[in-house]
């Protein structure tokens, strides 16, 4: 994963990496001293005079500064203006008033516009990336929403269409283009830098990434987005373009999944929700920070949820082929409630190995197990504080259990049927106020076969089997 990364936006340009030649130092106080010590004879000049001077040579080097940058661009190089990563290339770009051209076909009056074309191949890593040269004086400050559809074409490549909604003021501080680099690497970056005379500006941008229907075409290496502060909607990917790996990632905006899958997800956010319908991933990451992260996910090998003071309300398909190494659900948030469903499978209808945690703060969490293969072995670890804490167990769990919170508060464990079907031996070890283990089993030699901990503090802690 990490060979195809991205460069993080805030990291490329080493400090200070932004500030042209000229800005180094305050060179008009400096320059107007000279001539002053230089020459005491003059000293007695009146105040206005001296001011004058100064005020007149200031603007002497700024004019000098001035025609020397014009001709600097004017002969083409101003790339040093841009970030433009390392390992990539740029081929192809869009800028100023070609970015306004090809606008008014496009939209409407106050939109600029491009589009590119992408070919893919087996080993194509498409990137959409934004980069910041970052200013001394301005960070020209960007958002938008990208949208991932599909089209019903049948195409070996991939279209990005972008809308830019800020008028043609800052057009000069935004380019975009198409780039490519090692490793099957090739894609859209959006450039921009800071300007010192338009501190405030802001772009919004609509990005549409239309992934072409495929028949033929095998799985494809990667999708790779890195776009701060843009929302990011992903269709049904259904028919399209099979990826191992996509990671998606942005800030301070919601990423929403109708439904896809890859061998590998990685979606992150922050300060804003994440929200799928149904995503399917062999290795699957969700991060966020300060809001929910909702939805239906399926795994087979890893799944990890992260968020903090928010809720966390999932319905979870684990899946373990592998004997080796248990199928892994983690679930992490703070101060809010935690809400799992996990289904527990395997391909060969019996056993299996599981490891799930649900952990949070000052919130209830309830996890429940509705389904779950014979023979199967659960390690589940469940934990809050100061709220009620609740797992339901399938009827096929065999293993320990402990449950426990502050001795003035009940620990209790319940068998869901009451019936006779159930032919698990419940055994308790200790059942005081705060405080049960014990282990069921069906089986005396599956008394250890997996292993359940329940544990709140404050408030009650129950544990159905
Ligand atoms: C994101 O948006 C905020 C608020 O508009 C802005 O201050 C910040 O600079 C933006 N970040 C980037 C990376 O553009
Ligand atoms: C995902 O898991 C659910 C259980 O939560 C299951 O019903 C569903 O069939 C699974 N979907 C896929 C595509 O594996």
């Amino acid at each position: 994963m990490s060979k195809h990364s991205v460069q993080p936006l805030l990291v490329s340009a080493p400090a200070g990496a932004g500030l042209p030649q000229y800005y180094q130092g305050p060179p008009t106080y400096q320059t107007i001293a000279v001539p002053i010590e230089v020459h005491p004879v003059r000293y007695r000049r009146s105040p206005l005079r001296r001011f004058l001077v100064a005020f007149f040579v200031t603007i002497g080097i700024w004019v000098t500064l001035k025609t020397l940058l014009v001709h600097h661009i004017r002969h083409g190089h101003e790339d040093w203006d841009w970030y433009i990563p390392s390992d990539m290339v740029l081929e192809q770009c869009v800028s100023g008033s070609a970015w306004g051209t090809s606008a008014a076909a496009l939209t409407g009056d106050f939109s600029a516009g491009a589009s590119f074309e992408i070919p893919l191949s087996v080993d194509t890593v498409l990137l959409l990336s934004s980069y910041r040269k970052s200013s001394f004086f301005s960070t020209h400050s960007m958002s938008g929403t990208l949208d991932v559809t599909t089209s019903d074409q049948f195409s070996d490549s991939a279209k990005v269409i972008i809308h830019s909604f800020d008028g043609m003021r800052t057009d000069g501080n935004i380019r975009v283009c198409l780039m490519t680099g090692t490793d099957g690497k090739i894609g859209v970056g959006i450039f921009r830098k800071g300007s010192w005379w338009d501190t405030r500006s802001a772009t919004f941008m609509k990005i549409t990434l239309v992934l072409p229907a495929t028949a033929a075409l095998p799985q494809v290496e990667g999708l790779e987005v890195d776009l701060p502060n843009f929302s990011i909607n992903v269709g049904n990917l259904k028919d399209t373009v099979d990826f191992k790996s996509v990671s998606l990632k942005t800030t301070n905006a919601a990423v929403k999944v109708d439904s896809f899958s890859a061998a590998r997800v990685l979606l992150q956010t922050s300060n804003a929700r994440i929200d799928a319908d149904s995503l399917v991933s062999a290795d699957l990451t969700l991060k966020t920070s300060n809001a929910p992260i909702t939805g239906t996910f399926n795994t087979s090998d890893s799944l990890h949820i992260t968020t903090s003071n928010s809720p966390i309300n999932v319905a979870v398909g684990l899946e373990s082929n592998n004997k080796a190494k248990p199928t892994v659900l983690i679930m992490r948030t703070s101060n809010n409630r935690l809400d799992a469903k996990v289904t527990l499978s395997t391909k060969a209808h019996m056993g299996g190995r599981y490891s799930v945690l649900g952990r949070t703060s000052n919130g209830p969490l309830a996890i429940s197990i509705p389904g779950s293969p014979v023979e199967s072995e659960l390690h589940l670890n469940a934990l809050t504080s100061n709220a009620a804490a609740e797992v339901k167990l399938h009827n096929t769990y065999q293993g320990a259990f402990g449950v426990s919170t502050s001795s003035q508060w009940s620990a209790r464990v319940t068998r869901l049927d009451q019936s006779d079907d159930d032919s698990r031996h419940l055994h308790f070890d200790s059942n005081r106020k705060g405080e049960v283990g014990g282990s069921i089993f069906a089986k005396e030699g599956n008394k250890g076969l997996g292993e359940v901990r329940v544990r709140t503090s404050n408030a009650q802690a129950v544990l159905f089997v």
